[in-house]
């Protein structure tokens, strides 16, 4: 059977042409407790390397991470039918491989990144709209520069499933789990 990274590769493609949004993505974190969160965000990357996304370093699932780096990810693509669930530990991305995302987003999500202390109170929508036009200020002239803060992390998967919807509920789960060679093996679950 093929290799994972080139089987989610071709899901992918075939959910970017069935929908939009293919590239939103549940990911779990847990905290230091062990008590799990689950959001969604944007897949940045993906291939051999691993499996990308951008956040604030300070949000919750920036702070969950830092103290336990193991996560879980979960696609659904409704169209087609069709889940992948991975799970791995993540490590932070390069700076370089950061600061080059960070420029290619559009000048306002730039400022918004600054702007918000994302996951933290706050006392109301114009405290945030105060700190927006005080970074559009700011950084009125030029590149605006990552914030230090902000950056992202790639998941290196020890497992990868993908489920196929078929009828009757009798759903296909290939399951491909990384073994001490470094090499897939790949098991069929029941449904
Ligand atoms: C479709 C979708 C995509 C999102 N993409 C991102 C993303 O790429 N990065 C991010 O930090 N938050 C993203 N968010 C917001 C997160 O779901 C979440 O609200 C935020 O990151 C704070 O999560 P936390 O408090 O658990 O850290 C997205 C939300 C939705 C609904």
């Amino acid at each position: 059977m093929q290799d994972p990274f080139d089987r989610f590769k071709d899901w992918f493609e075939d959910a970017q042409k069935a929908e939009d949004m293919a590239d939103a993505m549940s990911i779990a974190t847990v905290d230091e407790q062990g008590r799990p969160s689950v959001r969604m965000v944007l897949l940045k990357d993906h291939g051999p390397e691993g499996f990308t996304f951008y956040t604030n370093l300070q949000s919750r699932k920036g702070l969950d991470i830092k103290n336990n780096n193991n996560m879980a990810f979960c696609f659904h693509w409704k169209s087609l039918a069709r889940q992948v669930r991975i799970e791995g530990e993540v490590n932070a991305v390069s700076d370089q491989e950061a600061d080059a995302y960070f420029a290619s987003r559009p000048k306002d999500s730039q400022i918004g990144a600054w702007a918000s202390k994302q996951s933290q109170p706050m006392e109301g929508r114009f405290e945030f709209e105060a700190r927006i036009l005080k970074y559009t200020a700011k950084f009125n002239l030029g590149d605006v520069p990552r914030p230090p803060f902000w950056s992202g992390f790639r998941m290196t998967p020890r497992k990868i499933e993908f489920w196929q919807d078929r009828k009757f509920r009798l759903h296909d789960r290939h399951v491909y789990n990384k073994n001490d060679q470094g090499n897939w093996d790949i098991e069929t679950l029941y449904p």
